[in-house]
């Protein structure tokens, strides 16, 4: 075996031990988070603490750091039961960065982007009409992680996916083209990798 460096995570502060989470797991999706606030205001912000987790129901997570203030799509999911997750591409992963700003819940950052808020069908939660694929999603529960000092450092936000909308031409009956569909994923603070070159397959055994 080639050497190792072993880090016991109760040694490690916690920029060392998210930097070293988040640099081996990898590469993470990315849920681009549609929130409507209690005034009104369209919300959205990436989360790449964010994946698909069940299919029957179609269920998503994504969690929140809420050490220092509970963040707007956090607030904005559990007040209204509703959130929408955008697929970012190559086409959006510039607005995307955008949206990451901290700005206070009276700012849209749809505004902010340039981007334009599209009605949902089931839910009101707002969609990023420029995204190639949007779910619409209902939470279905939220689970606080606690950190040593007893206080909740993340918000586990779980939708289960009411509606799928997804652009014709990265459509293949009910299959997506990950070739036209290019979706980005996270790596490290602000890195991130394309998806549309790189792609083969692998068949499973059979026994
Ligand atoms: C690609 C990317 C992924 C991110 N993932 C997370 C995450 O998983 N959890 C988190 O709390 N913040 C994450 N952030 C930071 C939030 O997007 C940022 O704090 C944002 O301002 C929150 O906005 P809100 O208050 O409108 O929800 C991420 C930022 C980027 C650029």
């Amino acid at each position: 075996m080639e050497p190792h460096t072993t880090f016991a995570t109760a040694d490690l502060d916690a920029t060392n031990c998210y930097k070293l989470l988040t640099g081996l797991v990898t590469p993470r999706p990315i849920g681009w988070i549609g929130t409507k606030g209690a005034d009104g205001i369209d919300n959205l912000a990436p989360y790449s603490f964010f994946n698909a987790i069940s299919a029957e129901p179609p269920t998503v997570l994504f969690s929140v750091g809420i050490g220092h203030h509970v963040k707007d799509s956090a607030a904005n999911a559990v007040a209204s039961g509703e959130f929408t997750v955008n697929i970012v591409t190559d086409e959006t992963v510039e607005a995307m960065n955008v949206t990451a700003g901290e700005h206070p819940p009276h700012i849209s950052e749809f505004d902010v982007a340039g981007l334009t808020p599209l009605p949902s069908t089931l839910i009101d939660a707002p969609r990023v009409a420029e995204a190639t694929a949007q779910l619409e999603c209902r939470v279905s529960d939220v689970h606080d992680i606690v950190s040593s000092n007893g206080e909740a450092s993340n918000r586990v936000i779980f939708g289960e996916v009411v509606a799928i909308h997804v652009a014709d031409r990265v459509l293949d009956g009910t299959r997506i083209r990950p070739d036209l569909l290019r979706s980005i994923g996270r790596m490290a603070g602000s890195g991130y990798t394309k998806t549309g070159d790189g792609l083969f397959q692998l068949e499973r055994p059979t026994v």
